[in-house]
This record gives C-alpha cells, sequence and structure tokens, in this order.
C-alpha cells in the first residue's frame, strides 16, 4: 500500500499498548481509523489520546470482544457504515497466561486461544471478503509474537497460539497472491515491548488462579510501543511480510532450523 491518507486502518485491542500505538501511527499518518477493544477497557480514553495528538483525526471506536464472532461481524460492519470499508486491519488483541501445561486449567487454554488465534481467524473472515471485493490495495497485520517462532517453557497457550497465527498468515499471503489480490500481508513478531500485557492478562483471565511463574524473556532488551508502529507502517508501506521487531532473535530462529534439520536441539525464545 501507497496511498495512507484518508485510507482507513481498523485495529483490534486498540486501547493499551501496541495497539495503541498503531492507531497513533495510523492517525498521524492521515488516516481515518476504528478503534476495537473490550467494552470494559480504556478504548475511550485511548481514543481521546489519539484525537488529541492528531487534531482533526476521524476515529470511530467499536466495543468488540474478538472471541466473539458477532461481535467482529459488527466491527466489520460498523467500518463499512462509517468509512466505507477497511485498507488496513491489525489482528492485533492479545493475552497470556503462564504455569506449566498440564497446570493451566483448561479454561484458561481456551481463552488464550479464542483471543490470540481465533481472533485472528475472526478478524480475516470478517473484513477479507469485503476488501477483496472491493479491489482496492490494502494490508491485514496478524500480531504474533517471536513466541510464534521459537516456544517458550511455562507459555503453552500463548505458544500454540502464536504458532498458529505464523502459519496461518503465511498460508494468507499465499492465497492472496494465488488470488491475484492487491493485499499484502504482514506478521507481527514482537521480543519484549513494555506494555500493560501482564496487568491486563492477569485482570482478565477467567480462572483467577495467580500467576506464580515469569516469563522467559524479563531482563531481556525492549523495544517501545512507538518504534513497534513504525516497523508495522514501513511493513505495510513496502509490502514485507516478516516484522520482527529484535532482529537479534534470527540467531536462535537459524538454530531451531538446524535443530529441526540437524542436530535435534531444542530451542528456548530467550529474547
Ligand atoms: N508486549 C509484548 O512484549 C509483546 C510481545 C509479543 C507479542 N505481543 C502481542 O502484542 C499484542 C498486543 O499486546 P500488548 O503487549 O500491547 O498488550 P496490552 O495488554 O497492552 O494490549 C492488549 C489489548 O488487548 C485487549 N484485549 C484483551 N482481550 C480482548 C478481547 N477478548 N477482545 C478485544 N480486545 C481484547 C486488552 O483490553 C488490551 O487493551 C498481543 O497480541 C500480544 O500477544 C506483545
Amino acid at each position: 500500500m501507497k496511498e495512507f491518507r484518508g485510507r482507513v486502518a481498523v485495529v483490534t485491542g486498540a486501547a493499551s499498548g501496541i495497539g495503541l500505538a498503531l492507531c497513533q501511527r495510523f492517525a498521524a499518518e492521515g488516516m481515518h481509523v476504528v478503534m476495537a477493544d473490550l467494552k470494559d477497557s480504556a478504548l475511550e480514553e485511548s481514543a481521546a489520546k489519539v484525537r488529541s495528538a492528531v487534531l482533526g483525526a476521524q476515529i470511530l471506536t467499536q466495543p468488540t470482544d474478538v472471541r466473539r464472532w458477532e461481535d467482529v461481524q459488527a466491527l466489520a460492519a460498523a467500518t463499512k457504515a462509517k468509512f466505507g470499508g477497511a485498507h488496513v486491519v491489525c489482528n492485533n488483541a492479545g493475552v497470556r497466561t503462564m504455569g506449566k501445561i498440564w497446570n493451566v486449567s483448561l479454561e484458561d487454554w481456551r481463552w488464550v486461544i479464542d483471543i490470540d488465534l481465533w481472533g485472528v481467524i475472526y478478524g480475516m473472515k470478517a473484513f477479507l471478503p469485503d476488501m477483496i471485493a472491493r479491489g482496492e490495495p490494502g494490508h491485514i497485520v496478524n500480531t504474533a509474537s517471536a513466541a510464534g517462532l521459537l516456544a517458550m517453557s511455562d507459555n503453552g497457550p500463548y505458544t500454540a497460539a502464536k504458532f498458529g497465527v505464523v502459519g496461518v498468515s503465511e498460508s494468507l499471503i499465499m492465497e492472496l497472491r494465488e488470488e491475484g489480490a492487491p493485499i499484502g500481508v504482514s506478521v507481527l513478531c514482537p521480543g519484549r515491548v513494555p506494555t500493560n500485557i501482564r496487568a491486563n492478562s492477569n485482570k482478565l483471565r477467567p480462572s483467577g488462579e495467580p500467576v506464580t511463574s515469569r516469563p522467559n524473556n524479563e531482563g531481556s532488551r525492549v523495544v517501545q510501543t512507538d518504534e513497534v508502529a513504525g516497523m508495522v507502517f514501513n511493513a505495510i508501506r513496502d509490502d514485507r511480510f516478516w516484522v520482527l521487531t529484535h532482529p537479534e532473535m534470527g540467531v536462535l530462529v537459524d538454530k531451531r532450523a538446524r535443530g529441526i534439520l540437524e542436530t535435534d536441539e531444542i530451542v528456548k525464545m530467550t529474547l
């Protein structure tokens, strides 16, 4: 996509962290922005922040639980009604839980996969038919994680969902190219980014079980949300698929590939 002014971006998980930074960047580029997040999130306050940072920005807020197909369909319908349809869709809402695979409750397993994987699937299914039919340049951005390329211990549900997001994004770009649609795809694989993900996930987790273990990547290099948003924007503009916020992870990805093919080494995400 080369033209952004007056085009329409939709972001899920828009009230906080990476999603909010994406909305700020899209608004600053002159795009109309549809911000979607849970009803009880800071959605309205976050939209007010974007409006005050970018005077004249056209922002629509739409309470959306990405676990609910009806909500995501309603998001697509609201986008169409207000702005005529989406050009950029960022399937970004996400949560995590911690714990050994055998200890995490089934409720928490389903909750993570419903949001982190099904939320992305719903986003693609709700928006793509209209985007393809309109035939205008567009772009899908699916937020995975470094944990979509390298497994984390104590993060089984998150790893499962994020590997799924990477795989389905690769399938999507193949299918859109085969279809000849002018729609690009990027998969965002962040390492550590300072956001509210831990607090939000603890607050929202259905089981309410206390988190006893810590992420593998605490103490590692952080990349700020506005830098991540800049990387995503450049990937959309330059039509690039992989967005790795921490290129140093390449060493580990390479090691994993050699583990599969030669050494049988199991490589842990330690960014
Ligand atoms: N922060 C990191 O280090 C990091 C690293 C890798 C990947 N990610 C991914 O980045 C994405 C954004 O996370 P973040 O770090 O900005 O976290 P965040 O908690 O700051 O923002 C996530 C937003 O998603 C919303 N959300 C949660 N459940 C939802 C639901 N069911 N429906 C709609 N919205 C929902 C939350 O209300 C929140 O506003 C996630 O997919 C996350 O997995 C983050």
